[in-house]
């Protein structure tokens, strides 16, 4: 069959690069693609935020299944529109995608649904949400609650820092209209982990267990990012703590949807906390991780397309996944000043050097110049490799990295520490 895939980042390149290997897969399609899906698909210069050209595109292509791959299309509804036009499609209409596009829905629906999750309040107005932070008190998170590339999220460790993020967000000075209304919430204290699903109707099925780094800096400080870096399984995921987060967080949000009638279709991501009364949900997201899906589709042995279409389809009963039992191990290689500014149309070489010491280079942002590979975005490549262990899979990533010819090139040196102490 062929599959249109929306996107162009690292994560699509991920699907593009396991939809090919797929046995029931001909053909990838990928808008708008980049330099390194075009070696696993046929890139059409249609942008993911695009809606009306990615209805034509699919009008023009004839796709037998389309996979949506970031948030934003979701969000503005594309999943709905290619439905209507009889596509085949993986990811969630425009309501459920609120789940993700909406902290302060988010919020609520859990707490309906009894799903265990921080203690929040959701604030429009700034003397309100700054009475709530002076009576909570710090360490306290500050959310802006509509879409932020994964930066909307300020962990304050005192009072005064979370009032004025929290006086920014809702003057709109620094997210937009995203930050017009702020979820204020109870930090959490305990170790992350990714937790994601594949869904259709009330079937539920578990991918792998992953972590990623979201901080900036080695041993996971400096700001938050989308993603600095991610590997699977994570050990701190066992499987009565997998078992949990399914019938504690997955099943009852889907129900609880399902109540309002909003049927989800696609990958519902459960960000964890794991704290000492179990764990608890931090953030849900309506799309594969990234850069969780660099090792996740590493990993994974089964058939992504014929998955994929099972659930658009709503025939995923019964499906079973079959996994690599190595470890993967992803490291983003960003553009030097991310996630602040930074220069764009450096030349990036040695790359296939870096794949020649077996690891798989997943392209995100970017470009061909002059017959050049240039980055042309903040996170720019997902070095990740296969191991024994996570820290196998570590080493084999890093000394690949040594081979990288990109003096702009900044990547973090300590993914997978965690696992790797465990390990150890
Ligand atoms: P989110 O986008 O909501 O997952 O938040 C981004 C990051 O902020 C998370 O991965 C956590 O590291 C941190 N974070 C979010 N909410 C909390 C919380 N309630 N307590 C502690 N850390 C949090
Ligand atoms: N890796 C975090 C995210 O995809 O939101």
């Amino acid at each position: 069959m062929k599959v249109l895939v929306v996107g162009g980042g690292g994560r699509e390149h991920a699907l593009c690069w396991k939809l090919k290997r797929s046995l029931s897969v001909s053909e990838v399609v990928c808008a708008p693609g980049n330099p390194g899906i075009a070696r696993d698909a046929r890139c059409a210069p249609v942008a993911a935020e695009d809606i009306e050209g990615l209805v034509q595109l699919a009008r023009d292509e004839m796709p037998r299944l389309v996979v949506v791959g970031p948030e934003a299309p979701l969000v503005m509804g594309l999943a709905d529109r290619l439905r209507a036009e009889g596509f085949p499609v993986y990811g969630p209409s425009r309501a459920a995608a609120e789940l993700e596009g909406n902290k302060a829905f988010a919020k609520a629906l859990m707490a309906e649904a009894g799903v265990p999750t921080a203690r929040f309040e959701t604030h429009t107005d700034a003397d309100a949400a700054e009475s709530c932070i002076r009576k909570w008190g710090a360490p306290i998170v500050v959310k802006a609650a509509g879409l932020a590339a994964g930066k909307g999220v300020i962990v304050a460790h005192d009072v005064e820092t979370a009032v004025s993020a929290a006086r920014d967000m809702l003057a709109g000075n620094t997210f937009g209209s995203a930050g017009h209304k702020v979820v204020i919430e109870e930090f959490l204290e305990g170790e992350e982990a990714s937790c994601l699903f594949i869904v259709s109707g009330d079937t539920i099925i578990p991918l792998a267990s992953s972590q990623d780094h979201k901080a900036l800096l080695d041993g996971d400080r400096g700001p938050n990012t989308g993603g600095m870096g991610a590997y699977s399984p994570a050990p701190c995921v066992t499987p009565a703590i997998e078992e949990e987060v399914l019938e504690r967080i997955a099943h009852p949000t889907i129900a609880a949807l399902r109540a309002r009638g909003i049927d989800f279709v696609g990958t519902l991501y459960a960000g964890i906390m794991l704290t000492e009364h179990g764990p608890k949900t931090l953030e849900f997201n309506v799309r594969f991780g990234d850069p969780e899906c660099q090792p996740l589709m590493t990993r994974l042995r089964s058939d992504l397309g014929e998955l994929l279409l099972a659930a658009a389809e709503g025939r995923l009963a019964g499906k079973e996944l079959e996994w690599d039992t190595r470890a993967a191990l992803c490291v983003v290689v960003a553009s030097h000043g991310y996630p602040g500014a930074f220069e764009k149309g450096q030349v990036i070489k040695g790359l296939e050097q870096v794949e020649a010491a077996g690891t798989i280079v997943f392209h995100a942002g970017t470009a061909e110049h002059d017959g050049q590979l240039v980055n042309a975005g903040g996170r720019v490549l997902g070095v990740t490799a296969l191991g024994d262990s996570v820290r196998d899979a570590q080493q084999t990533v890093y000394q690949a990295l040594r081979r990288l010819d990109w003096p702009g090139a900044y990547y973090r040196k300590d993914i997978g520490h965690r696992a790797i102490e465990r390990e150890a």
